[in-house]
């Protein structure tokens, strides 16, 4: 399983329930290595979105405890067990936790990949994941070179678990 995150310097995620900014070739990137696949996210991520809707492309699951909640183009589940049966007929590989930090902060522990878009600021957050950089679990397994946008530098950095 994957997690695919952007993060500033203190690894803060976002703000006000939505993103910190929106990087256009972060967003491509994101949609390349998501489309056609499974992505997971939390209510209020989902809500976050656009139309709060699921992605186009891709089979898109919600967490939430609401056992009426109703989300366009999305699969609804309410528990970790309930996610984990309806996950099991998909390859691994081909799922991606998208958020938010609840998401993350539990479910990176069963990923062995972490794509990290890491920019290079503080943005003010109010929602952090986890320092992978101070996981011991976790090594860099490649990195971009630096890349600059709308006043902004940053760079992709793939994290791996150490004993896959
Ligand atoms: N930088 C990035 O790449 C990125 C990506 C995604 C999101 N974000 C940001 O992250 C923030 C949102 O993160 P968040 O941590 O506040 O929320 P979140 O993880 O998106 O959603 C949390 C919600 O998910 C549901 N949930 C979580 N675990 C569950 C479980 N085991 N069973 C049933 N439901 C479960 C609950 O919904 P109910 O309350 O409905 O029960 C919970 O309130 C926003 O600012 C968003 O923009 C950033």
């Amino acid at each position: 399983m994957n997690l695919i995150v952007a993060v500033d310097n203190k690894w803060g995620i976002g703000k006000d329930g939505g993103l910190l900014l929106s990087l256009p070739t972060d967003m491509a990137f994101f949609k390349e290595r998501t489309m056609g696949k499974v992505v997971v996210m939390g209510r209020k991520t989902l809500e976050s979105l656009p139309g709060g809707r699921g992605l186009p492309g891709r089979t898109n699951y919600v967490l939430t405890h609401n056992k009426n909640y109703e989300a366009e183009c999305c699969v609804v589940v309410n528990s970790d067990e309930e996610l984990w049966a309806e996950l099991k007929e998909y390859d691994s590989e081909d799922i991606f936790i998208i958020g938010g930090a609840e998401l993350y902060n539990r479910y990176y522990k069963l990923c062995d990949r972490l794509f990290v878009t890491k920019i290079d600021a503080d943005l003010d957050a109010d929602t952090f994941i986890r320092n992978f950089d101070r996981d011991s679990d976790f090594e860099i397994e490649s990195e971009s070179e630096v890349i600059s946008e709308n006043g902004y530098s940053f760079r992709f950095v793939t994290y791996k678990r150490k004993n896959i």
